[in-house]
Formats: C-alpha cells, structure tokens, sequence
C-alpha cells in the first residue's frame, strides 16, 4: 500500500513507477506520512537534476509553481543552497503564473512569492527569472503570451515542472474547460478559486478576477512533472485525477497522458484515493480492529443497511470474503463491530465515577481530573466541544481553558472601530484611544498592517468574549488563560514559523497543570493553517514532556475545528448531546460576536459557525443511528492521540 521512502533514491523516487495495488489509478503517486518528508524528497529530486545539467555545462530549466503546497520544497533547496552549496547559476526559471491585473511589488502577487521563498536566497541570476507580467497591457497580453512561450523553447523547454493541483482540478491557472493542447494565455478564475484565494486577500472581493497562465500543452511539454497535494481539502480532487476519466472538467487528468509524471501526497490528499479508503476492493488486506471497523461502516453507508442487518452476502459481494473466513460469520462480526461502535458513546467524557471502565472511552479514576482544551482560536472550544466543555465542567472536573492564539487578526476593523468609539464617549482625553480611532480611519488598503494598539484592541475583543462564554459555562476566570502564542502575532494573515518559545509557551503551561486529559483541535485539513501550527506546539511540548512522571496518566484527545469531523470508524470518544444541550452550546458561541454574521475568513462555506456545528454534531448522530446505534440530538466527536 504505502510505499515507503526507503525504496527510493531522489531520481528512482520518480521513476520507479510502481504501481503496487493501483487498480483504477492511472497516475504514478506515491504517498508519504508528512508533507515534510515528502517536500524534501522532491528537492532532493531538484538539486539532482541541476546538478546533472551543471556537470553537462547546460541550463536547468525549471517550470515553478506558487501556493502553499511547494514552500517547504523552496525551503529545502534554499537550506541545500546555504549548507550544501548547491547553486542556482545554471538554473532558469519559468512560472506557472501570476494574478492579472496585479503589481509585482504587492504581496499577493507571485513575483514577491517566489522572491520571498526562493529567488532571494539563492545565487539565480535575475535575467533567468521569468514570472508572467501582472501589469502587461491588456492588448499586448496576446503577444506577451506568444513571446513566453517561445522563451520557454529557446532555453530548451522545461526540464522539470513542479506542479501544486487546485479543487478545481487546475494546474497552473488552467481551469475547468482549459483544452488540452492550451498555450500561455489569459484566463477567468474560477469561483471556487477565488473563494480558495479570499483569505490570503482578506475577502473574495479582492481576489482578481483573472490570471496569466502556462497551457495545459505547455505545462505537458515538460520531460518531468512532479505534482504536490496535501491536506484532506485535497482528497477527493486527487482521486477523480488518478482515477477518472480524462476530461477538461478536470484539466489535471489531462496529466493521465504524460509518461514522466508523479503525483507526491501526503496521507490525507491520498484519503480518497480506491486503494487506501477502501483497500478490500482492491487487494486481500491485513485486517487489524481498525482496518475492520472502518470495512463495516463503509459497508452499512453502501447498502444503508444497519451493522445488525448486514449479511454474509452482503460482505462476500463486496471484496471482503476474506474479513468473513478470519471471522466466522456476519453475525459474529456484525455484533463485535456494533459494540466496538457501542462503547465509544459516553455521557461522562472525564470518566464515570465509580463505574467499571473496561468498556468505557475514558478511566473511572481520578474522578475528578484536571482537564486542558486548548483552543486555537478563542472560539474553537465552544464550537468544536461546547457540550463536551459543558458536562467536563457540570461533572466537576477542574476545567482549564487555554487559548492558544489572540485571533486578533479575525476581528473586523468596523467592530474595533466601534469598541473604540465606544471607549472615547467614556474617556474622551485617551491618547492611545484616539490613536485607535484615527489609525482604523486612516488604514491603507485591506493589507495594511494594524498598528500594535489595534491588534491590542482586536485581542482584547476577543479575550471580552471568551470570558464572556465560559462565564456563561460556569468556569472561573482563573481558569482561564490567553497563551497569545507569538508565531501569530506578525500582524498579517501569514503566520511566522513555530518557534521554540512557542513550544515552551505550551511546555510550561502544560507543566504548570498537570493535566489527566487534554482536549486539542486535531484539524489536519489545511496544513500551514493556525491550527495545524497549534497542534504541532502541542506535540512538540508532549514529547518534551513525555519524561515527567505525571504525563503517564495523561490522556490526549482530539476534536476537529469548525470545517470537518472525524468519520464514524474512528471516532474513539462520542458525547451525545440533548436538545437542550444543543441550545446552551448555540448561545456559548454566540457570545462570540466579533465573528457572527459574516465573519473576515468565511472560506466556501456561508453559513455561521454555529449552524455549521449543529448541523455537523447532529449529522455524526445520524450517522451513528443509522449504523444503528441509539437516536441521539446531537454528538460531538474525539479520537484518542497516544504519544
Ligand atoms: C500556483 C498555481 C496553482 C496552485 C494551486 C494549489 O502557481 O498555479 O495551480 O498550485 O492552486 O494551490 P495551493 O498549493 O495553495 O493549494
């Protein structure tokens, strides 16, 4: 199934081809546990090539891409450049595209991208950057096309293309409808594009509307493609490319026909994909609980059959014949899954008190635990486990909230406007207040930086309205603390990196409470998103922390964040909720009115956090009924990380 890194070098690594168990798919991938490791490898891959070209006294010529997937590519090759001498002298390179219109001093553009990760910190000449122009004139663009085109071929066309894929199934700019054989042009984005873009442009209304971009046929001319995909966004965009037909629907498929190209996922872009979601189709399988578990739910969801009705037909129909054999019948192994699913559902998530816990999510002792949720943002905690947060504190835990970011970056300037004004009726003479005032009044465009006064304002609406729900939850305010880790505080949507004062934030923090569980928002969906970043602080503290005695009778689960939920076959913690339940979580998150009705980084999804957790929480419980457990309002959902 996964292919594991040691089975290449960076050249074999592309071109071993193996295409083990890859019935449906018609694109080279191989699939790593991190986007790290993987990103290395396919610098790795780079650096072989101009290498290659250097000993020949020829030009490397490289087709580059923007976006988060490849920074962690440029990053390696800059530490290749810096610690290994590898240079870029030979290099010349050729972007996919840039907005249009667009400045390239502005930081949305992709000339300050590539400047910003790459092209400053190597020794390429500037002539042999070539990035498309965001200001050419509209009746020149035609030509400038015509011209970028021919430049590619009078370098020796591209030797190597990196490519990130949109869920639009674009590469480059080539959106739905691109014809195969398309050249360098102009072209409309997309709305899901755009809406993809929003955040980095604070609001789809500046997102352009337009792009330069590379052909399909250009981008197909190149010897070598390497195509990068991370996060579960990108799951199932991933599988219609490797599996579907070709169609310029999905302008990546047309990748099906290039004989030298490699698709590198990490394990959640690889989700989707026949082989690794539901392997028993395609391949006898080694059946572990989990690997069965998540065969019977998929099995149930098919036939939208309960677990208790699935038959022996059922199974052997649908590639697990051999799950049958290990297990004796479908009666055995339907009631084995029933109660595995059975005993994830507590309404006591820290223990139940003097009740035998052998069947149980979480230990009976000590009945009274010391509990963290860390936030990211200080709202996750009542969106994400509200009514979790709610029983913890009801059932008399010692209840700890730690947010881990400000989040002052998410507050409008209109809402701090208002704080601000209000503060000047009361305390006209405040310097720093009408400092406030006439810096939001006077800010340049949506990009600007606040000044520190302003984020301090920003913060504080939002550490105002933290208190005010977990107030309203019935936790003291000692219990709860603003960690306002410092990779977030750049005063930008482009976070800084994690850093160890980060990690010790955490670390002592986590030292301080001794905690017997720990709640964090497990969100893996975007990989450089403020959540990722969150979690990783905390992985990092926990294998620090890992010595101390005390963390031996620690417990780490896991809740996602407002976009996505864990699936029913690995959820290891459900806390149902009541209708009432539901109701008090609703009001908890109303509390944080900075982010209601319409908040600065909606993403593609237009309803307010609130109904979207509701209608998350409740579809988990008709999941569950419909496998056939109990008919609950609503549940929220954990899985268990062990370190
Ligand atoms: C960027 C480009 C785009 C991106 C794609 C994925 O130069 O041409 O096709 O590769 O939109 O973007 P990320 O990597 O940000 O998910």
């Amino acid at each position: 199934m996964k292919i594991k890194i040691k089975d290449y070098n960076s050249i074999a690594f592309a071109k071993a081809g193996k295409f083990e168990e890859s019935r449906y798919e018609k694109i080279h991938n191989v699939v790593f546990d991190s986007s790290s490791e993987a990103s290395i490898l396919v610098a790795q891959e780079i650096a072989a090539l101009i290498r290659e070209k250097e000993a020949l006294n020829k030009p490397c010529v490289l087709g580059l891409a923007t976006g988060s997937s490849p920074i962690k590519v440029y990053e390696e090759l800059v530490r290749m450049h810096k610690e290994q001498g590898l240079s870029f002298a030979n290099v010349v390179t050729f972007n996919l595209d840039e907005y249009y219109p667009m400045d390239k001093s502005n930081i949305q553009s992709y000339y300050y991208f590539m400047h910003e990760h790459l092209f400053n910190h190597v020794d390429i000449l500037s002539e042999n950057i070539n990035i498309p122009n965001g200001l050419v004139n509209s009746e020149d663009i035609y030509q400038y096309c015509i011209d970028y085109e021919l430049k590619i071929k009078e370098a020796g066309g591209l030797d190597f293309q990196l490519l990130g894929i949109g869920r639009t199934g674009h590469i480059g700019f080539n959106e739905p409808g691109s014809h195969l054989n398309s050249a360098t042009r102009i072209i409309t984005l997309d709305h899901i594009t755009r809406i993809d873009a929003a955040p980095t442009f604070l609001g789809i209304d500046n997102v352009p509307r337009k792009a330069i971009t590379m052909g399909i046929g250009t981008v197909l001319s190149a010897k070598r493609i390497v195509l990068l995909a991370w996060g579960a966004n990108k799951g199932s965009i991933v599988k219609e490319t490797i599996e579907g037909g070709v169609s310029s629907y999905v302008p990546a498929t047309y990748l099906q026909n290039h004989n030298n190209t490699t698709f590198v996922l990490d394990q959640e872009a690889s989700a989707e994909l026949t082989r690794v979601k539901t392997p028993w189709l395609v391949t006898s399988c080694v059946w572990d609980e989990s690997l069965k578990l998540k065969a019977v739910v998929w099995l149930s969801e098919l036939l939208n059959k309960p677990f208790l009705k699935l038959t022996d037909k059922d199974y052997n129909d649908n590639g697990m014949s051999g799950l049958l054999t290990e297990e004796g019948t479908a009666y055995d192994l339907n009631i084995k899954m029933f109660n595995k699913l059975q005993h994830t559902i507590t309404g006591w998530p820290g223990g139940k008190p003097n009740a035998d816990d052998t069947n149980r999510p979480e230990r009976a002792n000590p009945k009274k635990k010391r509990v963290i949720i860390f936030s990211p943002h200080p709202d996750d905690d009542v969106i994400s486990m509200g009514g979790t947060f709610d029983r913890l504190v009801e059932q008399g835990h010692e209840v700890h909230i730690a947010y881990q970011t400000s989040g002052n970056i998410a507050v409008s300037d209109e809402e701090a406007l208002k704080f601000a004004e209000i503060s000047k009726e009361i305390n006209p003479d405040s310097e720093v207040i009408n400092n406030i005032i006439n810096s939001i009044k006077t800010k340049q465009g949506n990009d600007a930086i606040d000044s520190l006064d302003v984020r301090k304002l920003k913060g504080s609406i939002r550490r105002s309205e933290s208190l005010a729900a977990t107030r309203y939850l019935g936790l003291p305010d000692d219990r709860v603390h603003f960690l306002d880790l410092p990779f977030y505080e750049t005063g930008t949507i482009k976070k800084g990196k994690i850093s160890q004062v980060d990690i010790g934030i955490m670390h002592n923090f986590i030292d301080d409470i001794k905690p017997h569980q720990i709640y964090a928002a497990g969100d893996l969906a975007d990989p450089h998103g403020t959540h990722k970043v969150c979690l990783d602080a905390l992985f990092m503290a926990l294998d620090d922390l890992k010595v101390k005695s005390y963390m031996d009778d620690c417990w780490v689960w896991l809740y996602r964040g407002a976009w996505h939920e864990w699936e029913s076959y690995e959820i290891e913690m459900a806390v149902p909720m009541s209708p009432d339940q539901v109701l008090k979580k609703r009001h908890a998150i109303f509390y944080h009115q900075s982010q209601k009705d319409g908040v600065m980084f909606q993403g593609g999804d237009s309803r307010e956090f609130w109904v979207r957790v509701e209608d998350r929480n409740r579809l988990t419980a008709k999941k569950y009924n419909d496998l056939g457990l109990a008919d609950y309002a609503a549940i929220e959902a954990f899985k268990r990380y062990y370190f």
